[in-house]
């Protein structure tokens, strides 16, 4: 199978490092996707274990259209059935980027008239229930090239099932990972956040240093398929389990100006069960002190009406003074603005471009 995870773009390289480490083959990375081979066990245990990918797909096929007949021959043309029974429910989503295809909704409904007519022929049947497990049928037209997936995931992975609560405007789960890994944690760091909000990158920074496997604590929408055997999941989970690094060094140490941001990271920490290594306490920034070789991982607030700018901007000022940003003060910071160093009043050694959802960001490396 090929398999097929997308990611924030500006993670690629770390999702096909995680990948490596996981026993994928042949892995190829684009903007924003990283694909891969594998079997089920691949499947499952990029499930349970990526950090960085947002979701993983079976890629079905990929074929060029510029008409909906030629469209609707491709998709006709899918093994749909070697993973779809004939109760399943196979809703259809996408996108359609500069193409002669390019109204979604359109797409959407041949896409879908078209499983249903080869689907229907393989099962003998005019209409479907759509009452049994999820088999989201994904497409991706680019440049008039069709990609069609089918999603094994369900909810994104970002969402881990340990941010039950999160302040205004958390960090995605997945870009937090991927900040960790560029930053460098390691089994033994020792990372501070002075502007933890509800403490996602100290968890994500966490599960990278003890090797936890991010999904071990949710479900994922290829569990109820047919063709995936029960066992593979259960081996997979064992196996993630099983590289837990339970007796690292790593410890986390987080302050927010907002109480309510502390008693949040505080719960998310326990939910996602790095109590034991995170402690979290109110402090302004001002009053933060940067210890010897611990890394500062953080992401200030970004300000985006003009009086709010003007406020994140006197913060990265503040970070200037407040960060001694040096080989023994190393600091990694996510921020949207193209003047940070300057404000911040030193040049970053490394400064790499991650999306932020749909903010352009760099991440600042000192
Ligand atoms: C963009 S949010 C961080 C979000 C966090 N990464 C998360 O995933 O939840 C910025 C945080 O900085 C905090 N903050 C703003 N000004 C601060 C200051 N002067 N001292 C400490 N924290 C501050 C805010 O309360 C907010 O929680």
């Amino acid at each position: 199978m090929i398999l097929s995870c997308p990611c924030h773009f500006g993670t690629e390289r770390t999702l096909k490092f995680e990948l490596s480490r996981i026993g994928a083959e042949d892995i190829t990375a684009m903007d924003g996707r990283v694909e891969f081979s594998g079997g089920e066990d691949m499947l499952a245990r990029a499930n349970i274990c990526l950090a960085t990918a947002q979701r993983v797909q079976i890629l079905m096929g990929r074929f060029r259209a510029v008409t909906f007949d030629e469209l609707f021959e491709g998709v006709k043309a899918l093994p749909l059935e070697n993973f779809i029974t004939v109760k399943d429910r196979f809703p259809v989503t996408g996108h359609s980027i500069n193409s002669a295809l390019h109204s979604v909704p359109a797409c959407q409904s041949i896409i879908k008239k078209a499983a249903v007519v080869r689907l229907g022929k393989v099962f003998g049947v005019n209409s479907f229930e759509e009452t049994g497990a999820l088999c989201r049928i994904g497409f991706n037209i680019m440049k008039d090239e069709v990609s069609i997936y089918l999603d094994t995931t369900g909810d994104s992975l970002h969402k881990r099932g340990y941010r039950k609560n999160s302040n205004a405007a958390p960090i995605s789960e997945c870009l937090a990972a991927g900040i960790a890994d560029l930053a460098g944690v390691r089994r033994e760091s020792h990372i501070a956040d002075p502007m933890c909000g509800s403490g996602t990158l100290l968890i994500e920074a966490a599960y990278k240093a003890k090797n936890i496997a991010p999904g071990l604590r949710r479900g994922f929408a290829a569990q109820g398929w047919k063709s995936i055997d029960e066992g593979v999941w259960k081996a997979e989970r064992m196996r993630a389990r099983e590289l837990i690094i339970r007796d690292s060094g790593f410890e986390a140490r987080g302050y927010d100006i907002d109480p309510d941001c502390i008693r949040l990271t505080l719960e998310n920490a326990r939910l996602a069960g790095v109590a034991d290594c995170i402690i979290a306490e109110r402090a302004p920034l001002n009053k933060f002190v940067n210890r010897d070789g611990e890394t500062v991982i953080t992401n200030p607030p970004y300000g985006e009406r003009m009086l709010e700018v003007k406020q994140a901007e006197e913060i990265y000022a503040l970070c200037g003074k407040v960060f001694k940003a040096d080989k023994e003060h190393p600091l990694s910071l996510i921020s949207p603005h193209e003047k940070f160093e300057e404000i911040f009043g030193k040049k970053a050694f490394r400064k790499r471009k991650l999306y932020n959802g749909m903010i352009k960001c760099s991440l600042y490396s000192y």
